[in-house]
């Protein structure tokens, strides 16, 4: 039941230093690699799309390409990310939340329940890359007059019942950041509405230099790249001066509209209208263009499945979900831990990269509202299975994992 065999065979992760393993995707040059096969559907080839910097922006405008306004109210899963409400709310709007099953399905009855006469949209979320049977969904929302919002933060790659996720929704929304290596993205999409309303320009020389140094510096700092990091280590240097010099200024000044980039790129859960109207930097959509879907979901298909092989069978923890889709392109691996707090601690103590998915939720969503989401927010453990793991990586991650579920 436990056997499992690392695929480089000195791996071990020792008591000694942790090694820097990225949560999230950063800069190499594999990135720009290419993949053998068949290509994978990513979430804009489901319709019309604006590249926006974040998938909360993209909410907001699905929201008012809507026509959502005070007095209506939104269907919100009960399990969720903070980030998804404040959109919400900025259109005058009244979240209500639907309850999720145990495995981060929709409650369809729960849904169709919670409609009333003020209901305009529901928000449907492909939790952690596992497509939702959005069918059914559908054809509620058809029935009752309502718009369906496709949450694709955690999909921005994947297909099901062979249609790229996102070809559901009246519109559909994305969070472009959380699988390529860039700073910002996002995406607002839509199978049936041409967009022609969203008018978008550039957030300014300031926003691209910084994406753009961000998204290197990062890769340098992971180990990434080392001959560009050598090529640019005289203009970095000057540039982190001339950054100081700005910083300074900035809060003499206390100018907060002086911000370069959005926070939804800083882990904060804030939503800013100003950046509605910014398109996502040249950068990013160089990245996206150069990119390449395929490989990027094989990569974390194959990363997903060592952490479920290594992990399957240790008590205390179980994956999510029993097996990983056809089609889909995991986000993170959801782990499920009978003793989540303690193990949660004992992984950061140890150097593991992890984060937990809806934790906190919304203030107001409690047990009682949806027991299934009080217990996933505080259960899931989200590891990384990213692209841009190396072997090397993931084989140390995998050893302590199992080595703080075993102590
Ligand atoms: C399920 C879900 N939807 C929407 C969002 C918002 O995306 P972004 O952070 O790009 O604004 C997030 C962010 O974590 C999310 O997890």
């Amino acid at each position: 039941m436990l056997a499992y065999s690392p695929s480089t065979a000195s791996s071990t992760a020792s008591s000694a230093a942790a090694p820097a393993i990225p949560l999230a995707p950063v800069l190499s040059a594999a990135s720009f690699r290419r993949a053998a096969g068949a290509p994978a559907r990513t979430v804009l080839d489901a319709g019309a799309y604006r590249l926006v910097t974040s998938g909360r922006v993209a909410i907001a405008l699905a929201l008012r390409e809507l026509g959502i306004q005070a007095g209506d109210t939104v269907l919100v899963p009960a399990y969720h990310s903070p980030s998804m409400i404040p959109p919400v709310l900025w259109r005058g709007a009244a979240p209500v939340f639907y309850r999720v099953t145990a495995d981060a399905g929709v409650d369809l009855d729960d849904l169709a329940a919670n409609i009333g006469p003020d209901t305009r949209a529901v928000m449907v979320t492909h939790y952690f890359g596992f497509p939702q049977d959005l069918a059914p969904i559908r054809a509620l929302c058809d029935a009752r007059g309502i718009a369906l919002i496709e949450d694709c933060a955690h999909a921005f790659i994947g297909e099901h019942g062979g249609r790229p996720l996102g070809s559901w929704g009246d519109y559909a929304i994305a969070s472009s950041m959380k699988f390529l290596p860039i700073y910002e993205g996002g995406a607002l999409v839509s199978s049936r509405h041409d967009l022609k309303n969203v008018r978008l320009r550039s957030a300014g020389a300031g926003f691209e230099a910084k994406v753009a140094l961000n998204s290197l510096e990062k890769g340098f700092a992971y180990g990434r790249l080392p001959a560009v990091r050598a090529a640019l280590w005289l203009p970095l240097r000057a540039k982190a001066a001339l950054w100081g010099m700005l910083k300074q200024g900035m809060n003499k000044r206390d100018n907060k509209s002086a911000a370069l980039a959005p926070a939804s790129s800083d882990s904060s859960f804030d939503f800013d209208p100003r950046w509605l109207d910014k398109r996502s930097s040249l950068f990013s959509r160089a990245l996206l263009r150069a990119a390449s879907p395929a490989r990027i979901q094989a990569l974390r298909r194959r990363n997903y499945q060592r952490l479920d092989e290594a992990l399957r069978g240790l008590p205390g923890v179980r994956a999510l979900h029993p097996r990983l889709p056809d089609g889909a392109c995991p986000w993170v691996f959801p782990l499920l831990a009978d003793e989540p707090e303690t193990l949660f601690a004992r992984l950061k103590a140890r150097g593991v990269p992890l984060t937990r998915f809806g934790h906190p939720l919304w203030q107001g969503m409690d047990a009682q509202t949806c027991p299934n989401a009080a217990l996933l927010s505080r259960r899931v453990l989200a590891l990384p299975c990213h692209q841009e793991l190396r072997a090397e990586e993931l084989d140390w991650l995998i050893a302590a994992v199992r080595k703080e579920v075993l102590a």
